[in-house]
C-alpha cells in the first residue's frame, strides 16, 4: 500500500534517554511522550524508555493518559492540561496525576475530598512568566494554607515551564527560575515540602537551568531532535524518526517543463520527475518545497514545485527511479540524514511542529 511511512527506532530512542539520563546528575526523567510522543508513537515510545528504566511520563489529556494505562504501562503519569472535574474520579482510578493550576482548581480536589474521602495525586503548576496556566504568586501562601490544613489531599509536585530556556539570551528564564525560588520559599517558610520540584523542559537542562529541583520533564531531545538553533548541541542524539514515502510514478519532461501548482519550478533541462505519495496533509512540511531535498540512492535530489495535498515531485535529473522504492524526507536511514532542525530552519519554523504534524495516513513502523 502506498503510505508514507513512519519508521520509529526504539533502539535510537533507549540510547538517546541512557545519554540524557546519564547527564541528570541522578536527578529524575520525566518523559514527555503528550502529542503521540510528539508524532513518534506514545504506547511504543513509553514502554520502551519505561524498560530502560524510565518511571515517570507525562502527557496532555487524560485520554492520552488511558491509552497508557490501558497499555499497561505502569509508571507515574502527569497530565498537563488544565484539570477537568470531571475526570478527577478518572484520575483516582487510573492512578494518574493531575495538574493543578488555580485556587479554584485546589478547592475542586477539596470538594471532591470532601464528598468522597479520596484526592487525586496531583502537582502544583505555578505561574512565573508563560502566562499559561499557574498559580500566581499572590496565591501561593494561600494554597499552601490549604494543603497544609487538608492532611489528605495528595500533593506530591511543585512546578513550573520555561519560555525561554532555549533561546541564546536566558535573562528571562533567570527571572522564572527566580520566581519559582521564592514561590518555594513561601512554601518552606509555612513548613511544607514538595517531594518533586521541576522546572527544567530540554533548553533547560542544556543551559543548566534545573537548580533546586530534583526532576526534569523531557521532550524533544528524547526523540534525538534539538530544540532550536540558539542551544549548543551537547550530546550526540539520534533522530529517532525517519519519514519516507513511496515513489509511486515518473514521467520524462522536457527542458522548461513547470511543475505543480502555481508553476514556480521549471525545469532547467529534460528530466525525468518523480511523484511521491504524501503531502501537507500527511504532515509534510510545505513550505520546504522552495530549498527542500530529499534522499535517493544516496543521493540528494530538489522538491520540484509546491507540495501538493497528498503527493510532492521530485527532480530526479538522469537518474530512472523505481516504482515502490521510498525516499527518504527526514530522519536517518543509517546512511543518509536530513535533520528535522535543518528543514525546521530553512522554512523559518520550530522543529516541534515537524514530526508533531504527522497524520493518520502514515504508516508507523517500530523498529526495537
Ligand atoms: C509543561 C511542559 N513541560 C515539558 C515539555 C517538554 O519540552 P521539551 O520538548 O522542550 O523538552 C513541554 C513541551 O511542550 C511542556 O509543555
Amino acid at each position: 500500500m502506498n503510505h508514507p511511512k513512519a519508521i520509529v527506532h526504539l533502539d535510537r530512542l533507549a540510547r538517546n534517554y541512557k545519554i540524557l539520563s546519564n547527564s541528570v546528575n541522578g536527578k529524575r526523567i520525566m518523559a514527555v511522550v503528550k502529542a503521540n510522543a510528539y508524532g513518534h508513537g506514545a504506547i511504543e515510545c513509553s514502554k520502551t524508555l519505561e524498560d530502560k528504566g524510565c518511571d515517570f511520563f507525562s502527557v496532555f489529556t487524560v485520554e492520552e493518559a488511558k491509552e497508557l494505562r490501558s497499555a499497561g504501562l505502569k509508571s507515574d503519569i502527569l497530565i498537563l492540561s488544565k484539570l477537568e472535574k470531571e475526570s478527577i474520579q478518572t484520575a483516582i482510578d487510573n492512578d494518574l496525576i493531575v495538574n493543578i493550576s488555580s485556587i479554584d482548581d485546589l478547592d475542586s480536589i477539596i470538594s471532591f475530598l470532601e464528598k468522597n474521602g479520596l484526592s487525586p495525586r496531583f502537582h502544583m503548576k505555578i505561574e512565573t512568566g508563560m502566562n499559561r496556566l499557574g498559580f500566581d504568586l499572590s496565591d501561593i501562601s494561600l494554597s499552601i494554607g490549604k494543603l497544609l490544613d487538608y492532611k489528605n489531599l495528595n500533593c506530591e509536585g511543585i512546578y513550573t515551564h520555561y519560555a525561554t530556556s532555549d533561546e541564546g539570551d536566558l535573562s528571562y528564564a533567570h527571572l522564572q527560575r527566580k520566581r519559582f525560588e521564592q514561590a518555594l520559599k513561601i512554601a518552606n517558610e509555612m513548613g511544607y515540602t514538595f517531594k518533586y520540584k521541576h522546572i527544567s523542559n530540554s533548553g533547560g537542562l542544556l543551559n543548566e537551568l534545573s537548580s533546586n529541583t530534583n526532576l526534569l520533564r523531557l521532550g524533544i531531545l528524547l526523540y534525538g531532535i534539538y530544540p532550536s538553533k540558539e542551544v549548543e548541541k551537547k550530546y550526540v542524539l539520534e533522530p529517532v524518526l525517519e519519514f519516507k514515502a513511496p515513489i509511486v510514478d515518473y514521467r520524462k519532461t522536457q527542458k522548461g517543463a513547470m511543475v505543480s501548482y502555481g508553476g514556480l519550478y521549471t525545469t532547467k533541462k529534460d528530466t525525468t520527475i518523480g511523484i511521491i505519495q504524501c503531502g501537507f496533509a500527511d504532515g509534510f512540511p510545505r513550505p520546504w518545497f522552495e530549498k527542500g531535498y530529499v534522499f535517493y540512492n544516496g543521493k540528494s535530489f530538489k522538491i520540484a514545485g509546491r507540495v501538493c495535498m497528498d503527493q510532492f515531485m521530485v527532480d530526479f535529473e538522469n537518474e530512472i527511479p523505481k516504482i515502490g522504492d521510498e525516499v527518504l524526507i527526514y530522519g536517518s536511514d543509517g546512511k543518509d540524514c536530513i535533520s528535522v532542525e535543518t528543514i525546521a530552519n530553512a522554512i523559518n519554523t520550530s522543529p516541534y511542529t515537524i514530526t508533531t504534524a504527522l497524520k493518520k495516513r502514515t504508516n508507523w513502523v517500530f523498529k526495537k
